[in-house]
Protein backbone atom coordinates (compact mmCIF):
# COMPACT_ATOMS: atom_id res chain seq x y z
CA UNK A 1 0.00 0.00 0.00
CA UNK A 2 1.40 3.53 -1.09
CA UNK A 3 2.25 5.77 1.74
CA UNK A 4 -0.35 8.37 0.33
CA UNK A 5 -3.15 5.72 0.12
CA UNK A 6 -2.53 4.44 3.70
CA UNK A 7 -3.07 7.28 5.52
CA UNK A 8 -5.93 8.37 3.52
CA UNK A 9 -7.18 4.55 4.69
CA UNK A 10 -6.22 5.54 7.93
CA UNK A 11 -8.04 8.59 8.27
CA UNK A 12 -11.08 7.38 7.11
CA UNK A 13 -11.59 4.39 9.38
CA UNK A 14 -10.05 7.21 12.26
CA UNK A 15 -12.75 9.23 10.92
CA UNK A 16 -15.43 6.57 10.71
CA UNK A 17 -14.82 5.82 14.57
CA UNK A 18 -15.04 9.51 16.10
CA UNK A 19 -17.07 11.00 13.32
CA UNK A 20 -20.69 10.32 15.80
CA UNK A 21 -18.96 12.50 18.54
CA UNK A 22 -17.81 15.34 16.44
CA UNK A 23 -19.89 17.87 15.97
CA UNK A 24 -21.97 17.65 12.36
CA UNK A 25 -19.73 21.43 11.26
CA UNK A 26 -16.60 20.04 12.58
CA UNK A 27 -17.01 16.51 10.77
CA UNK A 28 -17.89 18.82 7.66
CA UNK A 29 -14.92 20.09 8.19
CA UNK A 30 -12.68 17.22 8.39
CA UNK A 31 -14.27 15.61 5.15
CA UNK A 32 -13.49 18.47 2.82
CA UNK A 33 -9.92 17.00 3.87
CA UNK A 34 -10.28 13.78 2.45
CA UNK A 35 -12.56 14.66 -0.20
CA UNK A 36 -9.04 16.86 -1.41
CA UNK A 37 -7.66 13.50 -0.70
CA UNK A 38 -9.73 11.42 -2.83
CA UNK A 39 -9.14 13.98 -5.99
CA UNK A 40 -5.49 12.83 -6.42
CA UNK A 41 -5.72 10.76 -9.35
CA UNK A 42 -8.24 8.59 -11.05
CA UNK A 43 -7.69 4.77 -9.56
CA UNK A 44 -5.09 6.10 -7.24
CA UNK A 45 -6.49 3.67 -4.32
CA UNK A 46 -7.19 0.65 -6.53
CA UNK A 47 -6.20 -2.47 -4.62
CA UNK A 48 -6.04 -0.44 -1.04
CA UNK A 49 -8.09 -1.26 1.67
CA UNK A 50 -11.03 1.14 1.97
CA UNK A 51 -13.86 1.89 4.34
CA UNK A 52 -16.70 3.23 2.91
CA UNK A 53 -19.44 5.17 5.16
CA UNK A 54 -22.55 4.67 4.49
CA UNK A 55 -25.04 7.07 5.77
CA UNK A 56 -28.91 7.11 6.10
CA UNK A 57 -31.28 8.25 8.14
CA UNK A 58 -34.19 5.72 8.87
CA UNK A 59 -33.84 1.88 10.84
CA UNK A 60 -31.47 -0.91 9.77
CA UNK A 61 -35.39 -2.83 9.52
CA UNK A 62 -36.67 -0.77 7.36
CA UNK A 63 -36.00 -1.54 3.24
CA UNK A 64 -33.31 0.60 3.20
CA UNK A 65 -32.01 -0.50 5.72
CA UNK A 66 -31.72 -4.27 4.96
CA UNK A 67 -30.58 -3.39 1.49
CA UNK A 68 -27.75 -1.42 2.71
CA UNK A 69 -27.33 -4.20 5.30
CA UNK A 70 -26.85 -6.67 2.62
CA UNK A 71 -24.63 -4.74 0.64
CA UNK A 72 -22.34 -4.24 3.31
CA UNK A 73 -22.50 -8.20 3.73
CA UNK A 74 -21.76 -9.00 0.15
CA UNK A 75 -18.64 -6.25 0.07
CA UNK A 76 -17.19 -7.72 2.94
CA UNK A 77 -17.55 -11.58 1.93
CA UNK A 78 -16.37 -10.65 -2.19
CA UNK A 79 -13.14 -8.94 -0.68
CA UNK A 80 -12.35 -10.89 2.50
CA UNK A 81 -12.91 -7.63 4.51
CA UNK A 82 -10.60 -5.39 2.63
CA UNK A 83 -13.09 -3.02 1.77
CA UNK A 84 -15.49 -2.47 4.80
CA UNK A 85 -18.31 -0.86 3.95
CA UNK A 86 -19.40 1.21 7.87
CA UNK A 87 -23.22 2.01 7.88
CA UNK A 88 -24.33 4.48 9.38
CA UNK A 89 -28.41 3.77 10.07
CA UNK A 90 -30.92 6.47 12.04
CA UNK A 91 -28.93 9.65 11.22
CA UNK A 92 -26.22 8.90 13.34
CA UNK A 93 -24.11 10.70 11.35
CA UNK A 94 -25.78 12.70 9.14
CA UNK A 95 -29.53 14.19 8.76
CA UNK A 96 -31.60 15.06 6.16
CA UNK A 97 -30.58 18.47 6.15
CA UNK A 98 -27.25 18.19 5.77
CA UNK A 99 -26.04 14.66 4.33
CA UNK A 100 -26.04 15.86 0.82
CA UNK A 101 -23.38 18.11 1.84
CA UNK A 102 -21.26 15.46 3.41
CA UNK A 103 -21.00 13.35 0.60
CA UNK A 104 -20.40 16.09 -1.96
CA UNK A 105 -17.42 17.60 0.64
CA UNK A 106 -16.22 14.08 0.79
CA UNK A 107 -17.25 13.36 4.45
CA UNK A 108 -19.20 9.90 3.59
CA UNK A 109 -18.74 8.48 0.40
CA UNK A 110 -22.26 7.11 -0.22
CA UNK A 111 -26.11 7.71 0.61
CA UNK A 112 -29.11 6.70 0.13
CA UNK A 113 -31.31 9.71 -0.01
CA UNK A 114 -35.67 10.18 -0.58
CA UNK A 115 -35.73 10.87 -4.42
CA UNK A 116 -37.42 13.72 -2.88
CA UNK A 117 -34.07 15.33 -1.97
CA UNK A 118 -32.73 15.75 -5.41
CA UNK A 119 -35.25 18.66 -6.43
CA UNK A 120 -33.69 21.30 -3.97
CA UNK A 121 -29.96 20.18 -5.45
CA UNK A 122 -30.59 21.32 -8.90
CA UNK A 123 -32.87 17.98 -10.02
CA UNK A 124 -36.13 19.01 -9.76
CA UNK A 125 -37.23 16.35 -12.33
CA UNK A 126 -36.75 13.64 -9.66
CA UNK A 127 -39.79 15.42 -7.91
CA UNK A 128 -41.95 13.72 -10.43
CA UNK A 129 -41.49 10.85 -7.78
CA UNK A 130 -43.28 12.66 -4.65
CA UNK A 131 -46.51 13.34 -7.33
CA UNK A 132 -49.49 11.79 -5.60
CA UNK A 133 -51.26 9.51 -7.07
CA UNK A 134 -48.55 9.32 -10.25
CA UNK A 135 -48.01 5.87 -10.05
CA UNK A 136 -50.52 3.23 -9.58
CA UNK A 137 -48.59 0.36 -8.40
CA UNK A 138 -44.69 -0.62 -7.87
CA UNK A 139 -44.28 -1.93 -11.11
CA UNK A 140 -45.02 1.31 -12.78
CA UNK A 141 -42.28 2.65 -10.81
CA UNK A 142 -39.55 0.13 -11.43
CA UNK A 143 -40.86 0.83 -15.11
CA UNK A 144 -39.38 4.12 -14.92
CA UNK A 145 -37.11 3.09 -12.19
CA UNK A 146 -34.94 0.23 -13.88
CA UNK A 147 -35.05 1.24 -17.49
CA UNK A 148 -33.56 3.88 -19.89
CA UNK A 149 -35.10 7.12 -18.03
CA UNK A 150 -34.22 6.02 -14.74
CA UNK A 151 -30.43 5.79 -16.21
CA UNK A 152 -30.72 8.87 -17.26
CA UNK A 153 -32.10 10.94 -14.33
CA UNK A 154 -28.80 9.17 -12.52
CA UNK A 155 -26.53 10.13 -15.07
CA UNK A 156 -27.49 13.53 -14.46
CA UNK A 157 -26.43 13.55 -10.89
CA UNK A 158 -22.70 13.65 -12.25
CA UNK A 159 -23.27 17.60 -12.43
CA UNK A 160 -23.52 17.87 -8.85
CA UNK A 161 -20.19 15.91 -8.68
CA UNK A 162 -22.43 12.50 -7.59
CA UNK A 163 -22.03 8.99 -9.06
CA UNK A 164 -26.11 7.74 -9.37
CA UNK A 165 -25.73 4.09 -8.85
CA UNK A 166 -29.24 3.04 -8.95
CA UNK A 167 -32.21 3.46 -7.27
CA UNK A 168 -34.22 1.61 -4.13
CA UNK A 169 -38.04 1.62 -3.29
CA UNK A 170 -39.48 1.45 -0.30
CA UNK A 171 -43.33 1.90 -1.28
CA UNK A 172 -46.14 3.91 -0.98
CA UNK A 173 -47.45 6.17 1.48
CA UNK A 174 -49.99 6.70 4.14
CA UNK A 175 -51.65 9.51 5.91
CA UNK A 176 -51.69 9.68 9.77
CA UNK A 177 -52.52 11.59 12.49
CA UNK A 178 -54.95 11.47 15.81
CA UNK A 179 -57.73 11.43 13.78
CA UNK A 180 -58.38 9.42 9.82
CA UNK A 181 -57.58 11.56 7.12
CA UNK A 182 -59.64 9.99 4.71
CA UNK A 183 -60.81 12.77 2.50
CA UNK A 184 -60.15 16.71 1.55
CA UNK A 185 -62.22 17.91 4.35
CA UNK A 186 -60.52 15.99 7.49
CA UNK A 187 -57.12 17.88 6.15
CA UNK A 188 -58.83 21.31 6.82
CA UNK A 189 -56.29 23.43 9.45
CA UNK A 190 -53.96 20.42 10.41
CA UNK A 191 -49.98 21.22 10.45
CA UNK A 192 -48.32 18.11 8.24
CA UNK A 193 -45.05 17.38 8.35
CA UNK A 194 -43.38 16.91 5.19
CA UNK A 195 -39.60 16.54 3.76
CA UNK A 196 -37.79 19.25 1.92
CA UNK A 197 -40.22 18.62 -0.77
CA UNK A 198 -42.19 21.15 -3.36
CA UNK A 199 -44.49 18.48 -4.28
CA UNK A 200 -45.62 17.23 -1.27
CA UNK A 201 -45.54 20.78 0.36
CA UNK A 202 -48.29 22.00 -2.10
CA UNK A 203 -50.13 18.08 -2.08
CA UNK A 204 -50.58 19.25 1.75
CA UNK A 205 -52.01 22.44 0.90
CA UNK A 206 -54.46 21.39 -1.95
CA UNK A 207 -55.68 19.02 0.92
CA UNK A 208 -55.95 22.25 2.93
CA UNK A 209 -53.21 21.59 5.84
CA UNK A 210 -50.37 23.42 6.30
CA UNK A 211 -47.03 21.90 5.55
CA UNK A 212 -44.29 22.01 7.79
CA UNK A 213 -40.68 20.58 6.97
CA UNK A 214 -38.87 19.02 9.37
CA UNK A 215 -36.21 16.41 9.44
CA UNK A 216 -37.14 12.48 9.50
CA UNK A 217 -35.27 12.70 12.93
CA UNK A 218 -37.12 15.27 14.45
CA UNK A 219 -40.72 13.91 13.45
CA UNK A 220 -41.41 11.67 15.68
CA UNK A 221 -40.44 14.05 18.83
CA UNK A 222 -42.41 16.58 16.63
CA UNK A 223 -45.75 14.91 16.09
CA UNK A 224 -45.52 13.69 20.23
CA UNK A 225 -45.49 17.75 21.76
CA UNK A 226 -47.77 18.68 19.17
CA UNK A 227 -45.16 21.05 16.65
CA UNK A 228 -47.20 19.12 13.82
CA UNK A 229 -50.60 17.13 13.87
CA UNK A 230 -49.88 14.18 11.08
CA UNK A 231 -47.62 12.93 8.65
CA UNK A 232 -47.29 10.53 5.56
CA UNK A 233 -44.89 7.56 5.10
CA UNK A 234 -45.01 4.54 4.17
CA UNK A 235 -45.84 1.50 6.67
CA UNK A 236 -42.23 0.47 7.28
CA UNK A 237 -40.99 3.93 8.25
CA UNK A 238 -44.28 4.63 10.64
CA UNK A 239 -43.54 1.30 12.55
CA UNK A 240 -40.04 1.53 12.80
CA UNK A 241 -39.70 4.94 14.41
CA UNK A 242 -42.81 4.14 16.75
CA UNK A 243 -44.88 7.04 14.92
CA UNK A 244 -47.65 4.46 16.25
CA UNK A 245 -46.85 5.37 20.14
CA UNK A 246 -48.07 9.27 19.47
CA UNK A 247 -50.86 8.65 16.40
CA UNK A 248 -53.57 7.12 17.00
CA UNK A 249 -55.09 7.04 13.44
CA UNK A 250 -53.23 5.63 10.20
CA UNK A 251 -55.59 6.07 7.11
CA UNK A 252 -54.45 3.45 4.15
CA UNK A 253 -54.16 6.57 1.34
CA UNK A 254 -51.76 4.72 -0.98
CA UNK A 255 -51.71 8.51 -2.49
CA UNK A 256 -47.60 8.14 -3.61
CA UNK A 257 -44.55 6.32 -3.71
CA UNK A 258 -41.43 6.76 -1.72
CA UNK A 259 -38.14 5.81 -2.88
CA UNK A 260 -34.03 6.41 -2.96
CA UNK A 261 -31.32 6.37 -5.00
CA UNK A 262 -27.81 5.29 -4.39
CA UNK A 263 -25.20 8.13 -4.76
CA UNK A 264 -21.42 8.09 -4.08
CA UNK A 265 -18.83 11.01 -4.14
CA UNK A 266 -17.57 11.31 -7.09
CA UNK A 267 -13.58 11.72 -6.61
CA UNK A 268 -14.47 8.40 -3.93
CA UNK A 269 -15.66 6.67 -6.82
CA UNK A 270 -12.86 7.24 -9.39
CA UNK A 271 -10.28 6.82 -6.93
CA UNK A 272 -11.39 3.70 -6.27
CA UNK A 273 -10.11 2.01 -9.47
CA UNK A 274 -11.61 -0.19 -12.19
CA UNK A 275 -11.87 -3.52 -10.19
CA UNK A 276 -13.47 -2.26 -7.42
CA UNK A 277 -15.64 -0.21 -8.78
CA UNK A 278 -17.21 -3.24 -10.93
CA UNK A 279 -16.76 -5.10 -7.49
CA UNK A 280 -18.95 -2.81 -5.41
CA UNK A 281 -21.08 -2.02 -8.17
CA UNK A 282 -21.84 -5.46 -8.64
CA UNK A 283 -22.72 -6.46 -4.94
CA UNK A 284 -24.34 -2.81 -4.95
CA UNK A 285 -26.87 -3.77 -7.95
CA UNK A 286 -27.21 -7.43 -5.88
CA UNK A 287 -28.11 -5.66 -2.70
CA UNK A 288 -30.71 -3.00 -4.86
CA UNK A 289 -32.47 -6.10 -6.76
CA UNK A 290 -32.78 -7.87 -3.30
CA UNK A 291 -33.95 -5.04 -1.28
CA UNK A 292 -36.65 -3.99 -3.90
CA UNK A 293 -38.03 -7.54 -3.64
CA UNK A 294 -38.35 -7.34 -0.37
CA UNK A 295 -39.38 -3.64 0.40
CA UNK A 296 -43.45 -4.79 -0.22
CA UNK A 297 -42.71 -7.59 2.11
CA UNK A 298 -41.59 -5.16 4.83
CA UNK A 299 -44.04 -2.56 4.64
CA UNK A 300 -46.44 -5.82 4.67
CA UNK A 301 -44.71 -7.09 7.59
CA UNK A 302 -45.15 -3.67 9.42
CA UNK A 303 -48.62 -3.56 8.79
CA UNK A 304 -49.15 -7.11 10.84
CA UNK A 305 -47.50 -5.35 13.33
CA UNK A 306 -49.27 -2.25 13.72
CA UNK A 307 -52.16 -4.38 13.77
CA UNK A 308 -51.25 -6.80 16.24
CA UNK A 309 -49.71 -4.26 18.24
CA UNK A 310 -53.23 -3.06 18.59
CA UNK A 311 -52.78 0.73 19.57
CA UNK A 312 -53.71 1.90 16.38
CA UNK A 313 -57.25 2.77 14.54
CA UNK A 314 -56.25 1.81 10.47
CA UNK A 315 -58.94 3.26 8.00
CA UNK A 316 -59.17 2.82 4.59
CA UNK A 317 -60.84 5.54 1.92
CA UNK A 318 -64.49 5.11 0.45
CA UNK A 319 -64.19 5.03 -3.40
CA UNK A 320 -65.85 8.27 -3.27
CA UNK A 321 -63.45 9.70 -0.71
CA UNK A 322 -60.47 8.30 -2.81
CA UNK A 323 -61.60 10.16 -5.83
CA UNK A 324 -62.15 13.21 -3.77
CA UNK A 325 -58.52 12.57 -2.71
CA UNK A 326 -57.35 11.92 -6.58
CA UNK A 327 -59.22 14.76 -7.70
CA UNK A 328 -57.52 17.61 -5.05
CA UNK A 329 -54.16 16.34 -5.95
CA UNK A 330 -55.07 17.23 -9.78
CA UNK A 331 -53.58 20.88 -9.36
CA UNK A 332 -50.31 19.81 -8.13
CA UNK A 333 -49.47 18.10 -11.14
CA UNK A 334 -50.05 21.15 -13.45
CA UNK A 335 -48.09 22.84 -11.42
CA UNK A 336 -45.11 20.60 -11.33
CA UNK A 337 -45.58 20.28 -15.24
CA UNK A 338 -45.10 24.33 -15.33
CA UNK A 339 -42.00 24.08 -13.09
CA UNK A 340 -40.12 21.20 -14.60
CA UNK A 341 -41.88 21.37 -18.01
CA UNK A 342 -44.70 18.53 -19.18
CA UNK A 343 -42.32 16.81 -21.10
CA UNK A 344 -40.85 15.17 -18.21
CA UNK A 345 -44.24 14.04 -16.94
CA UNK A 346 -45.18 12.36 -19.95
CA UNK A 347 -42.22 11.03 -20.77
CA UNK A 348 -42.37 9.17 -17.15
CA UNK A 349 -45.81 8.46 -17.84
CA UNK A 350 -45.19 6.70 -21.60
CA UNK A 351 -42.82 4.57 -19.59
CA UNK A 352 -45.18 2.49 -17.50
CA UNK A 353 -48.20 2.56 -19.61
CA UNK A 354 -46.36 1.52 -23.21
CA UNK A 355 -44.48 -1.52 -20.87
C1 LIG B 1 -36.45 8.10 4.40
O1 LIG B 1 -37.19 7.11 4.25
O2 LIG B 1 -35.27 8.12 4.08
C2 LIG B 1 -37.00 9.35 5.05
C3 LIG B 1 -38.36 9.67 4.61
C4 LIG B 1 -38.88 10.95 5.23
O3 LIG B 1 -38.10 11.88 5.52
O4 LIG B 1 -40.11 11.05 5.38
Amino acid sequence: MGVRSEQVSRSIATMAHTAPLQSPRRRLMVGCGVAAAWGASAGAWAGEALTIRFSHVVAPDTPKGLAVERFRQLVQQRTGGRIQVAVYPDGQLYGDHDEMQALQLGAVEMLAPSLSKFGRIGFPEFELFDLPYFFPDMASVQQVTQGPLGQRMLDRLARQRLVGLGFMDNGFKHMSANRPLLEPAHFAGLRMRVQASRVIASHMRALGARPVTLSFSETKRALSTGVVDGTENPISNFWTQGMHQVQTDLSLTHHGYLGYAVVANQRFWSGMGAADRALVGQALREALAHGNQIAQLENDKALAELRSAGQTRIHGPSTRQAEQMRLAAEPVHAELAKRIGAHWLVDVRDAFTSA
